[in-house]
């Protein structure tokens, strides 16, 4: 099983990447966000949802908002936070390597560094081509991860997040093959017990992701530092870039629609 399949480092971990904090800053963000704001109704997919942190604000933006994700615990949990606040969402249990719905949305959404997952550059790409197909033309993908750049700012230092039940984790990151790949080693300490694990992602400067969204066939490629429509420059917090499907005229050369949608072998409308 790779990393990124295990329900448990997601659930485990969880208070680390998924806080209330968290939720309650994203919702602001998302209110407010000029890359994130699209006309009323838009058709939406977070792609990689977790447990729901953008999916509520998203629908409260006025967006239909579709949420997939590969976990049954994340979905269970976003299930969970669109009912307590009330909004209606789709969720789907699929995995964004082979998940695509033709010319469904209007935007395709993939933050907090949910990209880059697969050992096979070619799979990462294939994910990006796989959100150009589900983006009706003149439809948007916006990826959010941790730039290259960003990270060389403050990598080597380890990062101790303390959790509001007395626990903490300790995130210490190694830069592998020549700065291409990020391990980042996590260590949970709770009770008197420490669980351990290890991810391992492809890392992106702006032009390499930039470069990456041109080869699956976006057009008007543009890289931020920060929700708030920041350049990509020396003060950038992260890095978000996103792109457009080009128009009807002349789409069809650059990509393959590679499944047959939520029906494929595997996905599960919830
Ligand atoms: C870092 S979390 C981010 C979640 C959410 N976007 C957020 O902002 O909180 C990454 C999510 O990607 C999901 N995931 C990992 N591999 C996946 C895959 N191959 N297909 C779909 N979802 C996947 C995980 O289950 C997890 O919920």
């Amino acid at each position: 099983m790779h990393w990124y399949e295990d329900d448990g480092f997601w659930s485990d971990f969880s208070e680390t990447m998924f806080s209330g904090r968290r939720r309650a800053e994203t919702a602001a963000l998302v209110a407010r966000s000029p890359l994130l704001d699209f006309a009323p109704g838009s058709r939406v997919l977070d792609l990689c949802c977790g447990p729901g942190v953008y999916l509520v604000p998203l629908a409260r933006r006025g967006y239909a908002v579709t949420g997939v994700d590969l976990s049954e615990v994340m979905l269970e949990r976003a299930g969970a936070a669109c009912a307590d606040a009330g909004v209606e969402v789709r969720l789907v249990r699929a995995d964004m390597l082979t998940h695509v719905e033709p010319e469904s949305y209007d935007v395709v959404l993939n933050v907090f560094t949910s990209f880059g997952y697969f050992d096979d550059p070619g799979d990462n790409l294939q994910v990006l081509r796989n959100a150009h197909d589900s983006l009706v033309p003149g439809g948007r993908l916006v990826i959010d991860v941790m730039g290259k750049e960003v990270l060389a700012g403050w990598i080597g230092r380890p990062q101790l997040v303390e959790l509001d039940d007395g626990g903490y984790v300790v995130q210490r990151d190694t830069v592998l093959d020549d700065w291409s790949r990020l391990r980042t080693d996590w260590t949970l300490v709770r009770g008197g017990t420490a669980r351990e694990a290890s991810i391992t992602s492809f890392l992106y400067s702006g032009a390499e992701l930039r470069s990456l969204f041109e080869e699956a066939g976006f057009t008007k490629v543009e890289c931020y530092g920060d929700f708030d429509g920041s350049p990509y420059d020396q003060r950038a917090r992260r890095l978000i870039v996103s792109g457009v499907r080009e128009s009807a005229a002349t789409a069809g050369t650059a990509a393959t629609v590679t499944t047959g949608g939520t029906g494929a072998p595997g996905e599960e409308e919830r």
